[in-house]
């Protein structure tokens, strides 16, 4: 018998996985639980991540953690225990599937479209890292990541998943008309790995086009695959065209460790009544299921799901209202009841059950992932950011005081925008400019050279940061100031 880790969670928690559970049981879902302590509680003892160090390392040696929603105590200055967990044991894709289900009324149901979308969404980086500094006391600065190995784990997952799903068509969702680099990072990743895939239709559309098509014709995408951020938008996007989050399953798959939850909170409005909805972490059980290979059992107890949806049977947050609604324990009671039998709109096949390799297996140090570094690399130059209220020609008159014979100054920017040596009167500025130093002929500088430079800088200015302009394969790996 295969072992997972539940989390029953807070709130509602402990009422939808008892319900979750009551179900697997009935089903003999061949599964062995070890009940961990993770959530608000366990903060409230004084534990910082929201986990106990037995939760931790009963989690890291089975794998599979089945969890319920937990709540992030406010104003403690702790982080949430959802996102840190998905973080420390790199879950890095986020699979979150977005189906019809008959008897959950919405629009497109009535209008006869058929939803079966999955998002697959980078789950480790971008934004989410929240490194974040005020530069001035106007100006704010988040740090967006997008790295190669990690859009090579979450695409290459995307597509081994659509693979396996039967899927025709696979898209990328980027903003890489305006983020070149990060975006663009993800974008060319994304065509790379496509290659080895040549089965599967595969293409690009920018996020706001997504968004627009995705509520029009939903019924034209198969897996979509997003970073971060527009993953998180657009995966609750979805979870609105199949009814709602009390409908939305969500998986966050690693190499070593995954865990299955579902997308909504702990519902401290409705706790202790036994009125909570559990089909969103049913159906994130059923993934969990057929991830440790029980596509049979998951099947079974589906086809039981879809059958009480359809046959008009629901609790009090969806259905017809004119029926009466069943509380938690009852709505389960239902579907166990009807086991065996078969929906008439889009039974699942029940495939045979195949033996999965159990991932517990200990790791003596952190992975560490480098795709292999190009060897003409040099450095050309650097931005400084510097704090400044005065006007752009008075800022370049200083800087270009400093500039060693070695430099020339090639742009000042706000915000982006170029406001030196050409731009416009009418650009807005804040107290913050990016002064862009390359060396004249773009010969190759050192980090010493960018050192006497600072020192230099810094009799006029607070530098706020710097960043490094880089040549790699000929290439520069920095972006143009808008207008330059
Ligand atoms: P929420 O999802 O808990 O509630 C929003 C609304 O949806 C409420 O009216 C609630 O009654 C209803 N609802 C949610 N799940 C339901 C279900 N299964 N059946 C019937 N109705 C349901 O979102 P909210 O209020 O923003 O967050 C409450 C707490 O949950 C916060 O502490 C938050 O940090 C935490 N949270 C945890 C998540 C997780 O563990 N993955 C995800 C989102 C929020």
């Amino acid at each position: 018998m295969t072992k997972i880790a539940v989390a029953k969670g807070d709130g509602i928690g402990p009422e939808i996985m008892d319900a979750v559970l009551s179900i697997f049981n009935a089903a003999k879902v061949p599964l062995e639980y070890e009940f961990v302590d993770m959530g608000k509680w366990v903060f409230d003892k004084g534990y910082s991540n929201g986990m106990t160090p037995e939760a931790q390392s009963a989690i890291e040696s089975v794998g599979i953690l089945f969890k319920g929603p937990m709540e992030t105590p406010k104003g403690k200055g702790v982080k949430s225990v959802n996102v840190t967990a998905r973080k420390t044991w790199n879950t890095y894709a986020n699979k979150r599937t977005f189906q019809t289900l008959h008897g959950v009324d919405t629009v497109f149901s009535k209008a006869g479209i058929p939803i079966d979308v999955t998002i697959v969404r980078e789950n480790i980086e971008d934004t989410y890292g929240g490194i974040e500094h005020m530069l001035t006391q106007d100006v704010a600065l988040s740090r967006r990541f997008i790295t190669r190995p990690g859009s090579l784990q979450v695409i290459k997952y995307a597509f081994e998943m659509a693979k396996k799903k039967g899927a025709k068509r696979i898209t990328c969702g980027h903003k890489a008309n305006i983020m070149k680099i990060t975006d663009g990072l993800f974008l060319e990743v994304f065509y790379e790995v496509a290659k080895d895939y040549p089965e599967l239709k595969a293409d690009d559309i920018i996020v706001d086009d997504l968004c627009m098509k995705l509520v029009s014709r939903p019924d034209l995408f198969d897996v979509v695959v997003l970073t971060n951020l527009q993953g998180d938008i657009v995966s609750d996007l979805c979870a609105g065209l199949v009814g709602g989050l009390g409908f939305a399953p969500s998986a966050n798959i690693g190499d070593h460790i995954s865990i299955f939850e579902a997308v909504h909170g702990t519902a401290p409005d409705i706790t202790g009544k036994n009125i909570a909805n559990p089909t969103a972490l049913l159906l994130s059980g059923f993934g969990m299921l057929r991830h440790l290979g029980l596509m049979e059992t998951s099947a079974m107890i589906e086809n039981a799901l879809l059958y009480t949806l359809e046959s008009g049977v629901h609790t009090g947050d969806f259905g017809d209202k004119s029926t009466q609604s069943l509380n938690t324990t009852e709505f389960a009671q239902a579907i166990i009841g009807n086991f065996g039998k078969v929906p008439a709109h889009h039974p699942r096949p029940v495939l045979s059950n195949h033996y999965v390799t159990p991932t517990n297996f200990k790791l003596e140090k952190n992975p560490m992932l480098e795709t292999v570094e190009k060897d003409d690399q040099y450095i050309v130059g650097v931005d400084m950011f510097i704090e400044s209220n005065e006007q752009p020609n008075q800022i370049a008159e200083k800087c270009l005081q400093h500039t060693m014979g070695l430099f020339k100054l090639v742009t000042i920017s706000n915000r982006g925008t170029q406001v030196w040596p050409t731009g416009s009167v009418f650009t807005n500025l804040v107290n913050q400019f990016r002064c862009r130093f390359e060396s004249i002929g773009e010969v190759p500088v050192t980090q010493t050279d960018i050192v006497e430079l600072y020192k230099l800088m810094i009799t006029d200015y607070k530098v706020a940061s710097t960043e490094i302009l880089n040549v790699w394969g000929g290439k520069k790996a920095y972006s143009l100031a808008q207008g330059q």
